[in-house]
């Protein structure tokens, strides 16, 4: 697969309208570019956007480097308004975005160098998987020839070649959403941008596509968004957590998990007092054993009751004490 975007870099433009990227570069110079400033970041300073009277985003301000960048928060948190403000899809109102120097401003270019996969998209049914993605090479004015190239090995690096002749409406949501990047990796862009792309597949497909993100992420700025703490746990190292169009934190993994160090205990309680815990503490998990449950709570002090154990955080155990310590309303901790 590198062997052939390898020459595809050699042979030159990916498309017949001279969209800028790294199509016209050599690797060796890409890398050295990527040590020259802005070329291989998104920054955001100040952003503020409204729909209507409605603020969706509020003073957002975020570097985000090459590799895996984390966007976390509840339903209605901005999440996919501040993706398609990136990828130059929505118009902010206020404040400076630049992605690898271009300002946002310049939305043709924006999108030339950006793949983007929203949150709801939809394909064409009757159209099989190589048709699909080669539609889409049209709609990019990609001659025929660096079509077929680029489908071709983008196919195999999804996992989807032997899939290539199947009806879209045949494919499962994990398949489905796999095409989805080989549609947003196609013009080869040096952003991608995906909003909530795990939500509904199954354990397996959830892992297969976060690895694949993983190993696009090895040579792109990749933006995920999600309200799954595992998917960001077990590929991002740079994350925000949004919340009312804030960002309540930013930072990396394990600067959140160090926050929340000495603030998640362990108890063994009999049931009885299950409904008084959930009362009086954020509870971020259960394990039911007969009339006792063990519970995992989240403390600002260590609780005064005999047998409470200090744990070692998780991220979402992090997760939950940074919207709690944020005044986020809980409604009564997570039950797990
Ligand atoms: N087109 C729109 N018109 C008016 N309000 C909108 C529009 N799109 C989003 N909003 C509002 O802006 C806020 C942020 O919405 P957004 O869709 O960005 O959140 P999100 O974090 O992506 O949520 P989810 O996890 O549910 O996808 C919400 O209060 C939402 O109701
Ligand atoms: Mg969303």
């Amino acid at each position: 697969m590198i062997a052939l975007e390898d020459q595809l870099f050699k042979t030159g433009s990916h498309n017949d309208k001279g969209m800028p990227g790294a199509e016209n570069q050599r690797p060796e110079v890409a890398a050295q570019k990527e040590t020259s400033g802005n070329r291989q970041k998104i920054e955001i300073k100040k952003v503020n956007k409204y729909y209507g009277k409605k603020q969706a985003l509020t003073d957002i301000s975020l570097t985000i480097h090459q590799g895996m960048f984390g966007l976390l928060g509840r339903n209605g948190a901005g999440k996919t308004t501040l993706m398609k403000t990136l990828a130059a899809l929505h118009k902010k109102q206020s404040g400076t975005i630049t992605v690898c120097g271009i300002p946002i401003e310049q939305a043709k270019e924006i999108r030339a160098i950006t793949g983007y996969l929203p949150q709801d998209f939809s394909m064409y049914p009757s159209m099989t998987v190589s048709e699909s993605l080669d539609y889409l090479g049209v709609l990019s004015g990609m001659d025929g020839r660096l079509r077929r190239e680029r489908a071709e090995m983008l196919l195999k690096r999804v996992n989807l070649a032997e899939h290539r002749g199947k009806k879209v409406r045949a494919l499962s949501g994990g398949m489905k959403r796999r095409l989805g990047i080989a549609q947003a990796l196609l013009h080869d862009p040096k952003v991608l941008i995906v909003d909530e792309p795990t939500a509904g597949l199954d354990p397996e497909e959830r892992i297969r596509f976060r690895n694949l993100l993983c190993e696009v992420a090895e040579e792109r700025i990749v933006i995920l968004s999600t309200h799954i703490v595992g998917d960001i746990e077990a590929t991002c190292e740079d994350i925000a957590i949004m919340n009312d169009g804030h960002i309540l934190w930013k930072g990396t993994v394990s600067g959140l998990l160090g926050d929340a160090e000495g603030k998640v205990f362990t108890i063994n309680i009999n049931k009885k007092f299950l409904a008084q815990i959930k009362k009086d503490y954020i509870v971020t998990g259960m394990l039911v054993q007969n009339e006792f449950t063990t519970v995992r709570l989240i403390s600002e002090e260590k609780p005064e009751m005999i047998g409470a154990q200090e744990a070692e955080p998780n991220v979402e155990d992090a997760y939950m004490y940074c919207l709690y310590r944020n005044g986020c309303d809980l409604g009564g901790g997570v039950e797990g």
